[in-house]
């Protein structure tokens, strides 16, 4: 639906340029969503695939390492969006203290993604409220170290930025003038917690979280990691209205697919109001989101239980490999030094365990030192990288 004004437009100072920056009306859309056939039935299409994702991992024998996995390689995906090189393996290496041959400030940028993500969600189980002051302090661990310390980390931004183009005046959009960041903000924040006080007619989260994403890009409060931020943001709200008990629902990797028509549809909310046409595409990313989320939780499981029931039959040695194993489905990459100590056996016996799961095709030497040697558990990689190039 093509909307009269979707904002109004104010004189704003960039670069020594006088630009026109677009301040957006507050949320809900005026007038409101479009809710007709097609997209009524997209929207329970993509509420029951939820559902499924939810109930799925309540059954998962080890939920919380889906979790740490998952959450992992979101972080990389929605970082890659716009443009860090950084991999899966480069960011568990990093977590092992193994520096990686990639640029350090990409792989701490998606170190800090998971810093951030983990901070809002231990908050949101303290009880604090999924507000902008929750967001100013996940956007200090997102921008804690590396490229982004001196983006201003935690403080909504004080000068005007602009998307796109060399310079404000061939920018593709202007997002308000940093005077009116706060107001936005305000009323965006309210918008999260009132929207379904309106005319009693509850407003369903994933909508609710479809035009967060929206409205947050639009004000581009940060002066940088608004990308990253916008899309936890999405997370965030769909763990915090309980439609998903873990944070297990990751957008990024839909939206690095259809980056150029995500940009495009962002825009279009602004230029002619069509809320809609995002609607549509975000309600399908989350079916096909939530859908291949339970495909790969279901694989992960068949995986260990087939590796397993392979360990086992080796006979005598195999319990220490089925420890090392287990370790190794903790932590898909892990030096040798690190399983010792968390599966509870000596050094040599660690590295021997090690070196059966090897020749069984299980694990692989990663790194090519004689010395702590890391180890990856491929399969388990492959599965979690696949549809991406997250690897
Ligand atoms: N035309 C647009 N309008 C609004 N937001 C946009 C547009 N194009 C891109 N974006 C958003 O801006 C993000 C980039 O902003 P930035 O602050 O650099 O975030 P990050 O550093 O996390 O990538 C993109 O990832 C996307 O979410
Ligand atoms: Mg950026």
């Amino acid at each position: 639906m093509r909307r009269k004004a979707t904002g109004r437009y104010a004189t704003s100072i960039a670069g020594g340029e006088s630009v026109r920056a677009f301040v957006p009306f507050a949320l809900p859309p005026v007038p409101p969503l479009d809710l007709s056939g097609a997209r009524q039935s997209a929207l329970e299409k993509a509420t029951l695939a939820l559902g499924r994702l939810d109930s799925i991992a309540l059954l998962l024998p080890d939920p919380q390492l889906f979790l740490y996995a998952y959450v992992r390689r979101e972080a990389v995906l929605s970082s890659q969006i716009e443009g860090t090189q950084s991999s899966l393996s480069d960011l568990l290496l990093f977590e092992l203290d193994e520096l990686p041959g990639v640029p350090f400030d990409d792989v701490v940028e998606v170190s800090n993604y998971v810093a951030a993500l983990e901070h809002g969600m231990a908050r949101l189980r303290e009880g604090f409220p999924l507000c902008n002051r929750l967001l100013r302090e996940m956007h200090v661990h997102l921008m804690a170290r590396g490229r982004g310390s001196d983006k201003a980390p935690g403080e909504f931004r004080r000068s005007q930025n602009w998307i796109g183009g060399t310079r404000p005046g061939n920018a593709r959009f202007v997002p308000p003038p940093p005077n009116e960041v706060e107001a936005c903000m305000t009323a965006m924040e309210h918008f999260i917690h009132h929207a379904d006080d309106q005319g009693g007619d509850a407003l369903p989260v994933l909508l609710k979280a479809a035009l967060a994403h929206v409205q947050f890009e639009t004000i581009h409060p940060f002066l940088d990691g608004n990308g990253r931020l916008g899309r936890l943001l999405i997370a965030m709200l769909l763990h915090d209205s309980g439609a998903l008990t873990q944070p297990l629902l990751y957008l990024s990797l839909y939206f690095k697919q259809h980056r150029a028509l995500y940009y495009e549809l962002l825009h279009r909310v602004r230029a002619e109001g069509d809320w809609e046409a995002w609607v549509d595409f975000f309600l399908e990313g989350v079916e096909q989101t939530a859908f291949g989320a339970v495909q790969t939780a279901r694989r992960l499981v068949d995986l260990f239980q087939h590796d397993t029931a392979r360990v086992q039959g080796i006979g005598r040695s195999s319990t220490s490999a089925l420890r090392v194993l287990d370790t190794l489905r903790q932590r898909p990459l892990c030096s040798v030094r690190q399983l010792g100590a968390s599966a509870g056996i000596s050094f040599p016996t660690a590295s021997k365990a090690m070196l059966t799961l090897v020749d069984m095709g299980i694990a692989r030497e990663l790194t090519g030192q004689r010395r702590n040697r890391v180890f990856v558990y491929d399969a388990y990689l492959n599965i979690l990288n696949e549809g991406g190039e997250a690897l």
